[in-house]
């Protein structure tokens, strides 16, 4: 069962449907658009606001062309009819962006009207999101974004100006009224669901679709899916012994949120908006991008600086088992998975006063694009002296590489300038980059040398200069 808008409902279409069909096939409501079916443009966008431990209800914004059903049940859908006033005049936003003529095809501005609400709830939520990072999910192809950025810009000062809640945002014709009954409304749907049952290895795993839908959307819109992110078991960040404890079906948003990673790594948040777009991010399990075992990563190359150990759990056997992220990636696109194993969590030591972490990111657009190359290090200093290195660098190799030998040289030298000439040398020998789409071998091998720089001029601006390092 879910709610579509303020309507409950008992699906009767396969888990693997994409949330987007059921809106517009099964449900008649065609105001969501479909338009590129990857995730990319956001015409799709719809707020799936789902019920916390804390009791509050907690919106995000997802791409519902890659989303199954199954990661609905027990939520409520919101589409952009769903975000209409029931006295019939355009609500505040669907207003701002008129008055700033914002709209001229009209196929982008549903996605639009969703992200711009998301912006807002997430205001009532007590975060700040800014317009660009609201919007960072949505393509225009008519207005060339000034007209959309004026009016996401006045809802922005409104919202810093009232700091409203949810009945605030409902009072402001931000929202209709029915949002206030919701949070009722799901606890009880919650009261009569079943339990969401273990995965199943009859069907697909699905963490947030991201990956698998873009591939194999169609076919798996025809059957049953077995869904992680309902698995409460297998969602969450928790801290003991100095150790992040994760589940595996924990999304890039939930770590980029949460209070502790902010502390423990200040740049969090920069570092993770190069990575996908808001909703993308929303949706986007950390297993999903192991298991996915692109070469160029993002996730797999941040946790293989961080050292993170997988929990591998098989269900038929009931026995877990764990190895270090490394030794995860075997081949191309080739894992260490077993049959019958799925990822349950993972761990990595949380970082103590002497250690840095650094990720760096090239791709042809600075935002929403996978990278030509990636990387991050993790470095302890004490003394002037390297104590521990872990450097990762994807799109070099056929895998995500831990830079195994680059990283043994750099532990226990100095902190200088010809250390970290001597450590380019190494790893130049130890990546092996093709060329591709995303670049010539040339290139990738510049851009490793490059990266792995970036990490210590910006960790330690004092002590490295680009030129002193080239020279
Ligand atoms: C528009 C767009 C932009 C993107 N940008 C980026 C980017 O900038 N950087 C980047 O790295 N990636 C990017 N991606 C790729 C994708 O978002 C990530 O790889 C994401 O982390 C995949 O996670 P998911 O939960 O959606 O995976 P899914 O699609 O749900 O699953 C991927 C695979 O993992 C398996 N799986 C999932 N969870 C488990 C588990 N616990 N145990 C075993 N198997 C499991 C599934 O069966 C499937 O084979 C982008 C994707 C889109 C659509
Ligand atoms: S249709 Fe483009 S993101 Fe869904
Ligand atoms: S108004 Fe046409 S795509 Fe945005």
């Amino acid at each position: 069962m879910l709610y579509l808008n303020d309507q409950k409902l008992s699906p009767s279409a396969p888990s693997g449907r994409s949330i987007l069909e059921f809106i517009r096939e099964e449900q008649q409501l065609k105001g969501t658009k479909l338009v590129c079916r990857e995730g990319d443009c956001g015409a799709c966008s719809v707020l799936l606001g789902s019920l916390q431990a804390d009791g509050k209800l907690h919106y995000q914004n997802i791409t519902s062309c890659i989303a199954p059903l199954a990661n609905a049940y027990g939520k409520q859908i919101v589409t952009i009819e769903g975000l209409n006033l029931k006295n019939g005049r355009l609500n505040r936003i669907q207003q701002a962006l008129k008055e700033a003529a914002a709209t001229q095809c009209g196929f982008c501005t549903p996605g639009f009207v969703v992200a711009l609400s998301n912006m807002a709830l997430q205001k009532a939520m007590g975060k700040d999101l800014s317009p660009k990072d609201a919007l960072s999910g949505n393509i225009c192809r008519c207005t060339g974004y000034k007209s959309i950025e004026r009016a996401a810009k006045q809802i922005f000062e409104l919202l810093q100006r009232e700091k409203p809640d949810l009945q605030k945002l409902v009072q402001l014709e931000l929202l209709p009224r029915y949002f206030l009954n919701m949070p009722q409304k799901l606890k009880e749907l919650q009261h009569q669901q079943s339990s969401n049952g273990q995965p199943s290895f009859q069907h697909t795993f699905v963490g947030g679709g991201t990956d698998l839908y873009v591939q194999q959307g169609e076919a798996l819109s025809l059957g049953e899916v077995s869904p992680l992110c309902s698995q409460s078991q297998l969602s969450g960040i928790s801290v003991k012994n100095n150790t992040y404890h994760i589940g595996a079906a924990t999304t890039i948003s939930q770590i980029r949120e949460h209070p502790q990673w902010q502390k423990d790594f200040p740049k969090l948040h920069e570092m993770l908006r190069l990575v996908a777009s808001l909703p993308i991010r929303n949706m986007a399990t950390l297993a999903g991008n192991f298991v996915n075992a692109s070469p160029i990563g993002d996730m797999s190359i941040f946790f293989l600086a961080l050292g993170a150990r997988l929990q591998l759990l098989h269900l038929a056997q009931n026995k877990t088992r764990e190895i270090p992220l490394e030794d995860f990636f075997l081949d191309y696109k080739k894992t260490a998975l077993q049959k019958g194993e799925l990822i349950q969590s993972l761990s990595c030591p949380r970082p103590d006063a002497h250690t840095h972490f650094s990720f760096e990111k090239v791709s042809k657009r600075t935002y929403l694009d996978i990278a030509s190359v990636n990387s991050a290090l993790k470095i302890c200093i004490k003394n002037q002296h390297i104590t521990e290195a872990r450097l990762a660098i994807g799109g070099v190799k056929a895998i995500p590489l831990f830079c195994k030998k680059t990283s043994d040289f750099l532990k226990g030298k100095e902190l200088c300038s010809k250390t970290l000439r001597q450590a380019t040398e190494i790893l130049q020998d130890e990546i092996a980059p093709i060329s591709d789409v995303r670049g010539s071998a040339t290139y990738k091998r510049l851009l490793a040398q490059q990266l792995f720089f970036a990490h210590f001029i910006k960790l330690f601006p004092k002590t490295f200069k680009l030129k002193t390092l080239l020279a």
